[in-house]
């Protein structure tokens, strides 16, 4: 997909489609408005005449209008100019798109940047149309070849006022990195737990490091080099499972080496069958999804390999397969995690908490900035904040604001829950220092109260994503998220 950011006269630009904004009610933005006057009205006629209402979704192909450069004309509804946010701007760029390919037009040229958007600026407005274009664009086929036939745009330019050129140029840039980073983090997450191994995540980090040698390291921690660190917690998760855990270690450094780094880590339960405490068969296939906060990382890590910010950022990918069998870890065992703390699995299935600790611990090393981790951590995040928002719980008000704002502007929202020693007690255990499950009262919080003991010497924050990684229905898949949130965050602290 090739995007170019343009300042021409739209009238007289050579374009198969220019696709032009109307709104809901009869007035017109720019350019639409200056055209409509050099074509007699021809839109406003056209509005005047319902032929197109003008609601956000409705879309009208015009053919071969006189005086007019472009053999198309695409209008595209943008509803009431007053409404016009950030989130319905994202809804007309998806129209716009899908109805070009729908109508056959691979090229087009679209002057959608100049709108009038609550808040927004062409920079912006460029970024968020190239994110959607870009997020539209990928097509899950690896399993399913035919799939990848499907039609798509190949060449879009994007019509901007002469003063917004330049920002307009980088805000396009940036999206295009930050759809591809989750297209990345799509790609991974759809794939099935027999392809998508930590084994796998492990040579897809390496295969990324040597494709980016100048800015991106990596290294995969094998099972005995993380036995000999003392990762008791992350290893028992692995136990019933033919498949070997790791630890991938992803360095990006495109600032001196002494600027401390901002660390993102994923867990990577690359199949969660719950173990011993095993899940009900229905929907158990989605827990492929469960490596989707380690698909996020290697999306950012994708997207700032493309970017090349002037930033240290460590992404941390702790994975295991976490299955029944004659070794797999029993309820009431008990670990000694690499932090000293002894847990008691009460319940096999809450696994990822014991992949992160040793993670949060291991991290401890960078002597990070911040750190981020990022689970499907509990089905209780999505009874609590349904599939619109991830959860965010954190140590430091400042990282959990910070976090809080970054989604919203990168409309990948995160709502924060408390996580007060109150709910502490709950992880009570009479035969180690703490137990894996808090019991059946605020399970999103009890887990990141299990999670905050082992990350006590940094800033950081959690974010589950259980309910926002990937989408069920006819549209069942990754969503990418939520790598626009972490963009938006590394990119600008
Ligand atoms: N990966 C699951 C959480 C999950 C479930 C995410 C459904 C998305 C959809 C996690 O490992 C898990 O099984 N959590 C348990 C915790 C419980 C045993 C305390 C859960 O949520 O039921
Ligand atoms: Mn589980
Ligand atoms: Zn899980």
């Amino acid at each position: 997909m090739l995007f170019s950011v343009k300042s021409a006269n739209p009238a007289r630009l050579s374009t198969p489609c220019l696709v032009l904004p109307v709104f809901e009610g009869g007035q017109l933005p720019e350019p639409t408005a200056s055209l409509d006057a050099q074509l007699r009205k021809a839109f406003s006629k056209l509005l005047a005449a319902g032929d197109i209402a003008g609601k956000i979704g409705d879309v009208l192909l015009l053919q071969k209008l006189e005086g007019l450069g472009a053999q198309r004309v695409l209008l595209v509804g943008c509803g009431k100019a007053s409404e016009l946010s950030a989130k319905k701007y994202v809804q007309v760029v998806r129209h716009a798109s899908k109805a070009l390919v729908k109508h056959g037009q691979f090229t087009a040229a679209a002057c959608l940047l100049d709108l009038p958007v609550k808040n927004e600026q062409a920079r912006h407005l460029a970024e968020l149309l190239t994110r959607t274009v870009t997020t539209l664009q990928y097509r899950y086929s690896t399993t399913k070849p035919k799939a990848a036939k499907a039609p798509e745009l190949k060449q879009l330019t994007l019509l901007v006022d002469a003063g917004q050129r330049a920002a307009a140029t980088q805000g396009a840039a940036l999206g295009q990195a930050v759809g591809n980073g989750m297209n990345a983090a799509r790609q991974l997450g759809n794939l099935p737990a027999n392809i998508c191994t930590p084994s796998y995540l492990g040579e897809q980090a390496l295969a990324l490091a040597a494709k980016n040698r100048k800015l991106l390291k990596a290294k995969v921690l094998s099972e005995a080099q993380m036995r000999r660190l003392g990762m008791n917690s992350l290893l028992s998760v692995g136990n019933g499972s033919e498949q070997s855990s790791a630890l991938i270690v992803l360095e990006y450094q495109g600032a001196a080496a002494g600027q401390k780094p901002n660390v993102i880590l994923g867990k990577g339960i690359t199949f969660d069958s719950g173990g011993i405490s095993l899940k009900p068969g229905l929907g158990m296939d989605e827990m492929k999804y469960d490596m989707c906060g380690a698909a996020s990382v290697v999306g950012v890590m994708t997207a700032l390999c493309q970017l090349q910010p002037k930033i240290n950022v460590i992404g941390v990918i702790a994975s295991a397969e976490n299955m029944p069998g004659g070794h797999a870890t029993k309820p009431g065992d008990v670990v000694t995690s690499m932090s000293g703390q002894t847990i008691e699995i009460l319940n096999t299935d809450a696994e990822g908490r014991l992949v992160l600790c040793d993670a949060l611990t291991y991290i401890e090393r960078f002597k990070p900035k911040s750190v981020v981790d990022i689970a499907t951590l509990t089905g209780a995040c999505i009874t609590a904040l349904g599939t619109v928002t991830s959860g965010l719980m954190s140590n430091d008000d400042e990282l959990a604001d910070t976090l809080y704002q970054c989604g919203q502007r990168a409309l990948d929202p995160t709502w924060r829950l408390p996580i007060w020693d109150e709910y502490q007690e709950q992880l009570h255990s009479n035969f180690a220092d703490v137990a894996n499950i808090g019991g059946p009262k605020a399970g999103t919080i009890t887990a990141a109260c299990f999670l905050s003991r082992f990350a006590r010497n940094y800033k950081w924050a959690h974010l589950d994503i259980a309910g926002i990684a990937w989408l069920q229905g006819a549209e069942k898949g990754a969503t990418g998220r939520p790598v626009p949130l972490l963009l938006e965050y590394l990119l600008n602290h």
